[in-house]
């Protein structure tokens, strides 16, 4: 029996050594190592020696066992050696390397930058007014008597907190109109007397709404444009909405107004944009040609007054839109579910 042990290490060392694969090695264990391999077998012999003789030639089996492990173990690191050398041998770096996954800004981002720069261009300020507001300021000073109806169309949220006397409830946001008279009411303060109020704003900022459905989130952002200043005309609104209208949406598209009714502006209007699909003609899409952007109107003399400006010597435009609904607007996007914009879904995102 030890004669068959030592034959069989020496072949084993011998096949481990020409071995040149993982698979090869593998192959040998089994042969030998295995359940009915050669080795194995042998060792079940062990029960026949005599039994003077059996310490010793146990002995010699055990150790022929390790052996035949550890170089069968051994070989196989150096094969993984030589493997990963040979792998950066073959190392081409002239090959274009892995591209690191990119990020980009979130698609309203994208369209909060864009039409900020649209009105920057043309002297409008970007500002912005506290999300946490007084009800005066979103409603009372816009001309909205108290318990007036057109409140509930607003759906705010109240903040659980005692109400101010001077300024009522405490509420979020739920338009950018709040900041039209805490603008009126800032440059009235940097404004020295004999000078003349002259604003420009662009009040871009989140607002807030109870209603989550298809078409609306309960947080969304709106552009809200406020100028005042001597002289100001509907003409002048209308240039500005027609130069957002072409910057924005295309120099294809133009724009018109129809009457509306808004508590803070008189008169007050809808805004439209010719249908960027039929250019006007009526489809499918918007029926008639148009399509509706938002509101606008000219400063209400009440609001002018409540931000401490006079309504006979000066004269204002404002207008306020959604920026989510532009933005679809603008990428002729349907949204079968206009909460997708805030999902994180990153699929979705991707796209823009
Ligand atoms: N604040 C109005 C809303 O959220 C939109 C609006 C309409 C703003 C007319 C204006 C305006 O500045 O003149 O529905």
């Amino acid at each position: 029996m030890e004669e068959n042990l030592l034959h069989i290490k020496n072949d084993v060392v011998s096949l481990v050594m020409d071995a040149e694969s993982l698979t090869e090695l593998n192959q040998i264990y089994i042969e030998f190592l295995g359940r009915s391999g050669i080795l194995t077998k042998e060792l079940k012999k062990l029960k026949s020696v005599p039994e003077e003789k059996r310490p010793e030639v146990g002995k010699l089996a055990n150790e022929i066992k390790n052996t035949i492990e550890t170089v069968i173990s051994d070989k196989k690191k150096s094969l993984k050696i030589n493997k990963h050398a040979e792998r950066v041998e073959k190392l081409d770096i002239t090959k274009p390397g892995i591209k690191p996954a990119k990020g980009s800004l979130h698609l309203v981002t994208q369209a909060i930058k864009e039409i900020s720069q649209v009105f920057e261009s043309i002297g409008f300020t970007r500002v912005r007014y506290p999300e946490v507001e007084w009800d005066w300021y979103a409603f009372e000073a816009l001309n909205f008597p108290e318990d007036h109806p057109a409140r509930d169309d607003w759906e705010t949220f109240f903040i659980d907190e005692k109400p101010s006397e001077k300024y009522g409830p405490m509420i979020l946001t739920p338009h950018t109109s709040s900041g039209q008279v805490r603008e009126m009411i800032n440059v009235a303060k940097s404004t020295h007397k004999g000078q003349s109020p002259s604003i420009r704003m662009l009040n871009l900022a989140k607002c807030y709404r109870r209603q989550s459905d298809v078409s609306h989130t309960e947080m969304f952002h709106q552009f809200e444009g406020l100028v005042v200043d001597e002289n100001i005309t509907i003409g002048h609104l209308k240039g500005v909405l027609e130069y957002f209208v072409k910057s924005f949406f295309g120099s294809e598209r133009t724009s018109r107004i129809r009457p509306y009714q808004f508590q803070f502006t008189e008169p007050s209007f809808e805004v439209d944009i010719s249908c960027g699909i039929c250019k006007g003609k009526g489809c499918k899409l918007c029926k008639e040609g148009w399509l509706e952007l938002g509101g606008a109107g000219m400063v209400h003399p009440n609001v002018l007054k409540a931000g401490g400006i006079d309504p006979e010597k000066y004269t204002g435009f404002a207008f306020g839109w959604g920026v989510e609904r532009v933005l679809m607007m603008k990428e002729g996007m349907n949204l079968p579910d206009l909460r997708l914009i805030y999902s994180n879904r990153i699929e979705f995102l991707k796209q823009f």
